[in-house]
């Protein structure tokens, strides 16, 4: 595989809590990757990890084929790839529209904005336009004057892909953007996202929920315990004794209600 992403011996412990171990990983570009694993296997340190929000004990993150292991969360954005979060916490005071253009400031670069250039200027007009845009297609244009931290939790995780997608990604980590959301916005949501995988953008979406994973995902990774244990199409999922031994064996007893179900509902 000629890889877009690609993570070699990535390592994490929080203490004396080895959260990941040696985790090697590759995506293609193009790819929609679901990236499923029993609650506290290490799926949002994973990310946390290759978007530069926890740096590794050991490992190397290759994005593009350019090491950005030692970049900042920042960098890393204007690498080309953008993240969403679990859970998403707002600013009290700013508007939807505001923490949109935020964003966009966020990822071109403060001292641009600033300095009040007429490129600043003209990048202020498309960031605006973006933003109106984004927020149209995810369903937040009747809210985009009210403060953020108003919003729902689902429309929060809405926000937080608006957020993501100002940095026009070629790369987008999703951490279970569907949680909490309403089935009809779900549905929304899987149509956007295939419409940008469309468009070339290449995804890894952290779900737990078996229907999302197969009607979008091209492919699997399943963690137990730090520990990368499958890469499978997702109707190869029920059939994999490492898969089923993380939702239902020694792990089971930790898992989510809706874990093993999911895997059984394969
Ligand atoms: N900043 C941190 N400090 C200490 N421990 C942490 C930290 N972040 C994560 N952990 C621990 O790492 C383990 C994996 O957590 P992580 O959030 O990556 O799991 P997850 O697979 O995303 O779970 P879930 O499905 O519940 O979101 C957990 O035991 C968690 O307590
Ligand atoms: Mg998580």
């Amino acid at each position: 595989m000629n890889a877009f992403l690609e993570v070699r011996g990535a390592a994490k412990a929080f203490g004396g809590n080895q959260v990941l171990s040696d985790v090697n990983l590759q995506i293609a570009q193009g790819e929609i990757v679901g990236l499923l694993g029993p609650n506290g296997s290490g799926k949002s340190t994973l990310l946390n990890l290759i978007t530069g929000f926890t740096p590794a004990d050991a490992g190397s993150v290759h994005f593009d084929g350019a090491p950005i292991e030692r970049l900042a969360a920042h960098r890393i954005v204007r690498t080309g790839m953008a993240r969403t979060f679990q859970l998403p916490s707002m600013p009290t005071k700013m508007s939807v529209m505001e923490v949109a253009m935020a964003a966009a400031t966020a990822h071109h670069g403060v001292w641009d904005t600033l300095l009040g250039t007429p490129g600043a200027r003209q990048a202020e007009g498309d960031a605006r336009e973006r933003a109106t845009h984004l927020l149209h297609e995810l369903l937040l244009t009747p809210v985009r004057d009210l403060p953020a931290s108003a919003l729902s939790g689902g429309q929060k995780k809405l926000l937080g892909i608006v957020c993501a997608l100002m940095a026009r990604p070629r790369m987008l980590l999703l951490d279970e953007p569907t949680a909490g959301v309403h089935p009809n916005l779900r549905r929304d949501i899987v149509a956007a996202l295939q419409r940008l995988n469309a468009q070339g953008m290449t995804l890894v979406i952290v779900e737990h929920d078996m229907h999302f994973i197969r009607e979008v995902c091209t492919r699997c990774v399943v963690l137990d315990r730090g520990e990368i244990v499958a890469s499978c199409r997702p109707d190869e999922l029920a059939r994999n004794e490492r898969v089923l031994q993380a939702y239902l064996g020694t792990a089971a007893a930790t898992t989510t209600p809706s874990t093993p179900s999911a895997v059984e509902a394969a």
